[in-house]
């Protein structure tokens, strides 16, 4: 049997009202902060991921599902949409049209990761970015929205960690001198945190293994190599946040694992979840839009996981979403007659209601199980005696009642399936 791809998960049709209901969420939030929906291509050219994210990152150098088409061409599924949100802006010259742009989007990621609960290889993100502004109220604002949708969503076991990093010149002086702090612990650091000393020194600060952990807690920490500026940004982060009534932590570890970070990173962590446990992460990247051809312009955005913000809902038992109902069940007691329920059914869907009728040929017995199965506020019996005057039978399910209704009245019956 052909089975889907380890790590990609269907999304069944009893699922689905809880991802209506979250992107109704995130539709009406981002909509409140005035962003504007984008929607770019699943894959791009591999260079724009390579050079936007960073070549020495995991995602760049391990996870991206990259492949040569039919042409030559190197393409990779989009692993983050920050990238193709820039290649976009830079594209269609949006900075002319008006100097702040705010973005948001929905849509499916690729990471070639080991998949475990809350981590697979296509997984959904929404997520904001604003270009054109280095005020860090933008940053403050991104982390307001993710945290005001994971609440609106009843979510509580949440933590919000904050860090910055600074400018690359403050990081260049400070990487230095982490390295020159871990040349006396090297051969105690794990393999991995010997490959990251010299790929990506600050990533060793994301490292699991106790021994790098102790380590890096006596490790000189990036916040006291900061010039004034940085510091003062970062203050009005942190007295943005306080104002919002935002609970938050400074964690110097926080060095997330892309490179286009620049002052602010964040993570809202969820203790509800399993190691998993971020679930969306972000930060400002001033340097990203020139990096990739652009002007010299500044950005700031966050992107959450959504299955794993799901699956923190479901372990803390919210979402406790209404049943499907649906308006009326056309049940046909004359199958010769099954024209006229058809017809029906056609005018009521025309006029916006939910209309199920027999397509299999069932029983009456049979036809009234589905009415129930699928929550019928009311059901039409057709074809009964009553048809010879042309008339069907109305039956209320809640209160039980029923009334003849005449074929040529589909106003009354529009009337009465709207009480
Ligand atoms: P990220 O931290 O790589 O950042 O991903 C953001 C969120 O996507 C994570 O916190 C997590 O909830 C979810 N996520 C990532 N990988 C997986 C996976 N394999 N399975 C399930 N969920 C996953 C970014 O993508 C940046 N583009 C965020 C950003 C926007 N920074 C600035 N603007």
């Amino acid at each position: 049997m052909i089975k889907a791809i380890t790590g990609t998960k269907d999304i069944l049709p009893s699922e689905i009202s809880k991802w209506y209901f979250l992107e109704s969420i995130v539709k009406k939030k981002l909509s409140n902060f005035n962003y504007k929906e984008i929607r770019t291509p699943i894959f791009e050219n591999t260079t724009l991921f390579a050079r936007g994210i960073g070549e020495g990152t995991d995602i760049v150098s391990k996870e991206m599902y990259t492949f040569l088409d039919r042409s030559g061409e190197s393409i990779t599924l989009r692993p983050e949409l920050t990238a193709s949100v820039v290649r976009a802006f830079i594209e269609h010259s949006l900075e002319k049209k008006q100097s702040l742009n705010k973005f948001f989007y929905i849509g499916p990621m690729f990471r070639q990761e080991r998949p475990q609960a809350g981590r697979y290889r296509q997984f959904h993100q929404f997520g904001a970015e604003a270009l054109g502004s280095n005020d860090p109220l933008l940053d403050a604002e991104m982390i307001i929205i993710a945290y005001d949708i994971l609440s609106e969503l009843g979510l509580k076991n949440l933590e919000v960690k904050i860090n910055s990093l600074g400018v690359p010149s403050e990081r260049e002086v400070y990487k230095n001198e982490l390295k020159e702090y871990l040349k006396n612990h090297f051969s105690k650091l794990s393999e991995e945190s010997k490959k990251r000393f010299n790929t990506n020194v600050l990533r060793i600060f994301d490292s699991k293994d106790e021994r790098d952990i102790e380590i890096m807690k006596k490790a000189p920490l990036l916040i006291n190599y900061l010039n004034e500026e940085s510091l003062n940004h970062f203050e009005v982060v942190k007295s943005t946040l306080k104002n919002a009534k935002i609970n938050f932590v400074v964690d110097s570890s926080l060095v997330r694992g892309l490179d286009y970070y620049t002052h602010t990173t964040f993570e809202i962590v969820s203790g509800s979840v399993g190691s998993q446990s971020a679930l969306c992460g972000g930060g400002r990247y001033n340097g990203l839009i020139k990096e990739l051809g652009g002007s010299d312009l500044p950005g700031v955005g966050f992107a959450a996981g959504m299955e794993r913000i799901l699956l923190a809902c479901e372990n803390e038992n919210i979402l406790n979403l209404p049943e499907d109902k649906i308006d009326l069940y056309i049940v046909t007691l004359d199958k010769s007659k099954s024209d006229i329920s058809y017809k029906i059914a056609v005018e009521l869907r025309r006029k916006n209601k939910i209309v199920e009728l027999d397509y299999l040929s069932r029983s009456v017995k049979a036809q009234m199980r589905e009415a129930n199965k699928f929550n019928a506020k009311f059901v039409l019996f057709v074809g009964g005696e009553e048809l010879n005057n042309n008339e069907v039978i109305l039956k209320n399910m809640i209160d039980g009642t029923q009334e003849n209704i005449s074929l040529s009245d589909i106003d009354k019956l529009l009337y009465k399936l709207g009480e």
